[in-house]
C-alpha cells in the first residue's frame, strides 16, 4: 500500500469525484439533482425533463424539451438480432443477465460506440435509455412466449414503458406514479453501480461497456436487487397479522433485512417518504392494500426496535408490485431509470478523467521459498 494512506473497508466516507449532477446530504436526508430538489422533480417534473437536467446540466426550455422526446421517441427501437438472441436465452434466467447481455449488443450496433466525446456521449445516452427500457419489456414478452408490443409514438418514456411491458396503456395516474419512480431512481451519487460506470469508463472505455457493468453491481441484493428482495419478504409473511411475529423473530435472528439501512443516509432517505404515499395510493386503487399495510407495519416495528430506516427500495416494491410489474422485473426498471445517471456519470468521468486505480493493503503469507510440485 502507499505509504501514508489508510485502508478504509467499503471505501465509506472516501470522496472520489467531483459532480454537478448530485447533491446528496445523509446527515439532513436530502437529495437534489444539479440543484434542484427531489421532492420537486419527483411530483412536477417528468422523467424526460430530469434526463435533459442530467445531460444538458439545467431543466430544458419548451422547444428543448419537445426535440429531447422526439429525440428519445425516435430512439426507442432496438435491433431485431437483440429480440432473436432474447428467444435463444433460457426462460427462467434473471432478467439482468439479458438486460446486460442487451446493452452489451446494443453497443454492438450502435453508431457512436468507440466515439467518447461529449456529443457522442450524449446521443448514446438519448439512445441507451431509450432502448434499454424497450430491451426489458421486449425480453419480458419474449420469456412469457408473446410477441414484443411496439412503442407507441403518444405515450412519455414512464407510459411507454408500462405500455410494451403488458401490452395495456396505462392510465393517467399509473403513468404517473411510474414516471415519478423513474424520476427517484434516476440518479444517486456515487452508489456502487455508478461508481463501477465511472472506473469503467476511467479506463477509456466506452458508455455500453460501463453500462453493461453498471447493470451487473446493481442486480446485487445489497443494491438495486433489494427491492425485489422486499417484495420476497413481504410475500413470505404472506398477510398483515403475520407482521409482527415475523418482524420478532427476524430481529431474535439479526437477520438482515431488505429495504432497511443505507450507508449515506442516518436522518432517513427522502426517496422513500415520497414512494411511501405514492404506494399507499397505488395498492388502494389496484385493491392490494395488504401489502401497502403490510409494509407500514414492518417499517413502524423494524424502526421502533432498531433505528433502522427504509430506503428507496422499500415502498418501491409495493408500489411496483401493485402496477403489475412482474417481481424480478423491480431490478431492471431501476436500471431503466439509473441509465439517465449512470450516462450523466459517464459524460462527466470522460470530460474530466483520471483512471481510478486504488490501492490495496497486502495482508497474506510474507516471501515463501519456491518448491517443486512434487516437493509440496
Ligand atoms: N437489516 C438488519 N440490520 C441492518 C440492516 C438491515 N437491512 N442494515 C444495517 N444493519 C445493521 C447491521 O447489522 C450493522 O449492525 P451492527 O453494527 O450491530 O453489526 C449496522 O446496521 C451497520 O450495517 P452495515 O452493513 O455495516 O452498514 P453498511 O453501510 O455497510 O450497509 C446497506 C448499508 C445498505 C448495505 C445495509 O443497510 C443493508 O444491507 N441493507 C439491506 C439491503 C438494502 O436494502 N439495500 C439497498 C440500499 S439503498 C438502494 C440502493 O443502493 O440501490
Amino acid at each position: 500500500m502507499a505509504e501514508g494512506s489508510q485502508l478504509i473497508r467499503g471505501l465509506e466516507g472516501v470522496v472520489a469525484a467531483e459532480t454537478k449532477l448530485c447533491d446528496l446530504d445523509g446527515a439532513h436526508g436530502r437529495l437534489a439533482y444539479a440543484g434542484y430538489s427531489i421532492d420537486d422533480l419527483a411530483r412536477k417534473a417528468t422523467f424526460e425533463e430530469v434526463c435533459f437536467l442530467l445531460w444538458y446540466g439545467d431543466l430544458p426550455k419548451k422547444a428543448q424539451l419537445a426535440e429531447l422526446t422526439a429525440a428519445m421517441g425516435a430512439a426507442r427501437a432496438i435491433p431485431a438480432e437483440v429480440t432473436r438472441a432474447f428467444a435463444l436465452m433460457p426462460k427462467d434466467t434473471d432478467p439482468n443477465r439479458p438486460l446486460q447481455a442487451a446493452v452489451a449488443m446494443l453497443g454492438m450496433f450502435d453508431p457512436d460506440t468507440t466515439d467518447n466525446s461529449h456529443a457522442a456521449n450524449v446521443r448514446k445516452a438519448i439512445r441507451l435509455t431509450s432502448q434499454m427500457a424497450t430491451a426489458i419489456c421486449a425480453h419480458h414478452r419474449v420469456r412469457s412466449g408473446q410477441s414484443p408490443v411496439a412503442p407507441a409514438s403518444d405515450l412519455s418514456h414512464a407510459g411507454n414503458f408500462l405500455y410494451m411491458l403488458t401490452g395495456t396503456r396505462p392510465s393517467p395516474v399509473v403513468t404517473k406514479a411510474f414516471d415519478a419512480s423513474l424520476t427517484l431512481y434516476a440518479e444517486h451519487e456515487l452508489n456502487a453501480s455508478t461508481f463501477t460506470t465511472r472506473t469503467i469508463v476511467s479506463t477509456q472505455s466506452d458508455m455500453h461497456s460501463a453500462v453493461a457493468g453498471g447493470v451487473g453491481a446493481l442486480k446485487g441484493p445489497l443494491h438495486g436487487g433489494a427491492g425485489e428482495a422486499v417484495m420476497r419478504t413481504l410475500m413470505e409473511i404472506g398477510e398483515v397479522a403475520n407482521v409482527d411475529a415475523f418482524a420478532t423473530q427476524a430481529l431474535a435472528t439479526r437477520r438482515r433485512l431488505m429495504g432497511f439501512g443505507h450507508r449515506v443516509y442516518t436522518a432517513g432517505d427522502p426517496r422513500a417518504a415520497i414512494l411511501k404515499g405514492m404506494a399507499e395510493e397505488a395498492c388502494r386503487q389496484s385493491g392490494q392494500f395488504k401489502w401497502y399495510e403490510m409494509a407500514v407495519k414492518l417499517h413502524d416495528r423494524i424502526h421502533a426496535a432498531k433505528k433502522l430506516i427504509p430506503n428507496v427500495d422499500f415502498y418501491s416494491a409495493p408500489l411496483f408490485y401493485s402496477m403489475g410489474i412482474p417481481v424480478d422485473v423491480f431490478t431492471p426498471v431501476i436500471a431503466a431509470a439509473r441509465i439517465a445517471g449512470w450516462s450523466a456519470n459517464i459524460i462527466e468521468q470522460h470530460d474530466d478523467n483520471r483512471l481510478i486505480r486504488p490501492r490495496a493493503d497486502y495482508v497474506g503469507s510474507k516471501a515463501r521459498p519456491w518448491r517443486p510440485v512434487e516437493e509440496r
